[in-house]
């Protein structure tokens, strides 16, 4: 038999051409629907950047206006989702179990005529992705969800229905910045996932609660919170270095660095960096700002020390870590935010893929037995 050459995780497999972003590692590059993501994410509403990945175009000032509309008038829940999100929070689940068992009730939406033209299942499931994570966080701390604010913006909204309280422009500004920078980001896993599911022809929630099953694990999106907890943990900047040395030492990673694809700084940190200290000045813990970037100089020369040519940078999680944190976000919600803006690029992919109408099936060589000869039970 000849050998078979298998990439183990798919590494350097080309698997998709795609005009939704584009990341380049070496060059420590992202480019979103044709945006360098310094470009975009910055001055953006996420109503805009979900637009133009889904339409390919940036919306000009009335088809603004109109999808803004389209997407606020889909903020509301099936009532069988808030009876899941009860019912997860009465057993205390993760919160991305709850995201994705609720955002399966969303099914119930799909039928609805959607008179703005646009797809009435990517409006649901993006409008209702705050609203489930909002509403999963207040039964847990035995609070009854909100109703939302139809005159605030999509992002604004979400932080209003967190807390009950109308957030500044400020804060606003940087959870949009965050949404914009993380909303898509090439094959990812989850990205991956979303479009396998879609190119069987099934539906736009099917995709969406495979993604989301996909970017919980900490390899993936579930990466912020142990980041930040790494730096809590560190305390003060003369522990940095016996921590994150012990832990080499274990064989441990370090949650926030390293990356399939940059070998360079990933860019979104630069971008979350920059919108973590504008906020940190105003509103948030300086010292906490300064004892992270401690830790992150730290452990990239203990990286370099230990796995030597590996190229370990700080990823997109680490400054997540800190601009979530600086926004009073609790730990625990910091992958459901990442969903929130993730799934605005995931259902950009699956238009994508539903254009392409290819299945994707990839092939696995068997490495199995062979010529086994069946045994009846009573002689095994
Ligand atoms: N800390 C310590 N060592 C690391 C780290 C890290 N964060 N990341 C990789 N390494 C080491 C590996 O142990 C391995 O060493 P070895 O060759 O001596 O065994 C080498 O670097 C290569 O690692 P791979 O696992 O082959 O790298 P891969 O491309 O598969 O992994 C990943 C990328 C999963 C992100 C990895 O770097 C990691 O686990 N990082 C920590 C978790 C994290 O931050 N995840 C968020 C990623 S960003 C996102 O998904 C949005």
């Amino acid at each position: 038999m000849t050998a078979t050459l298998v990439r183990s995780g798919l590494e350097g497999v080309v698997a998709a051409e795609t005009r939704i972003s584009g990341v380049d590692g070496q060059a420590g590059e992202l480019v979103i629907a044709g945006f360098p993501v310094e470009e975009l994410a910055e001055y953006a509403t996420f109503e805009e950047v979900a637009y133009l990945l889904w339409k390919g175009e940036l919306p000009d000032a009335q088809q603004k206006e109109t999808f803004t509309r389209a997407l606020a008038a889909h903020r509301a829940l099936p009532e069988i989702a808030l009876e899941a999100l009860r019912a997860a929070a009465s057993s205390e689940m993760p919160a991305m179990d709850a995201l994705r068992m609720a955002a399966d009730t969303l099914s119930l939406e799909r039928e609805r005529e959607e008179p703005s033209g646009f797809d009435g299942a990517a409006l649901t499931l993006t409008a209702s992705m705050p609203l489930l994570v909002a509403a999963y966080w207040r039964l847990c701390n035995g609070q009854e969800p909100l109703a939302s604010r139809p005159d605030l913006g999509h992002v604004a909204n979400y932080l209003y229905l967190l807390t009950g309280e109308e957030p500044t422009p400020e804060r606003t500004r940087a959870l949009e910045t965050y949404l914009n920078t993380v909303v898509d980001h090439g094959l990812n896993a989850s990205t991956f996932a979303a479009r396998v599911i879609i190119a069987t022809q099934s539906d736009l929630v099917s995709a969406v609660v495979g993604a989301l099953g996909a970017l919980k694990g900490p390899l993936h999106g579930g990466a912020p919170g142990p980041a930040l907890d790494m730096v809590f943990e560190i305390g003060t900047a003369e522990r940095a270095e016996p921590y994150l040395r012990e832990k080499l030492e274990r064989g441990e990673r370090l949650m926030g660095f390293g990356h399939r694809i940059y070998k360079v700084r990933d860019p979104r940190a630069d971008v979350l960096a920059k919108a973590a200290e504008r906020l940190f000045q105003t509103d948030a813990d300086q010292a906490l700002y300064a004892l992270a970037q401690h830790v992150e100089q730290t452990a990239l020369r203990l990286l370099e020390e230990y796995k030597p040519g590996r190229h370990l940078k700080t990823n997109v999680e680490f400054y997540t870590a800190l601009l979530l944190h600086g926004l009073d976000l609790p730990t625990e919600l910091f992958t459901p935010t990442f969903a929130i803006g993730r799934v605005a690029g995931w259902i950009a992919h699956c238009f994508e893929q539903q254009r392409l109408d290819r299945i994707i099936r990839p092939q696995s060589v068997y490495v199995g037995e062979h010529h086994r000869q069946w045994v009846p039970v009573q002689a095994r």
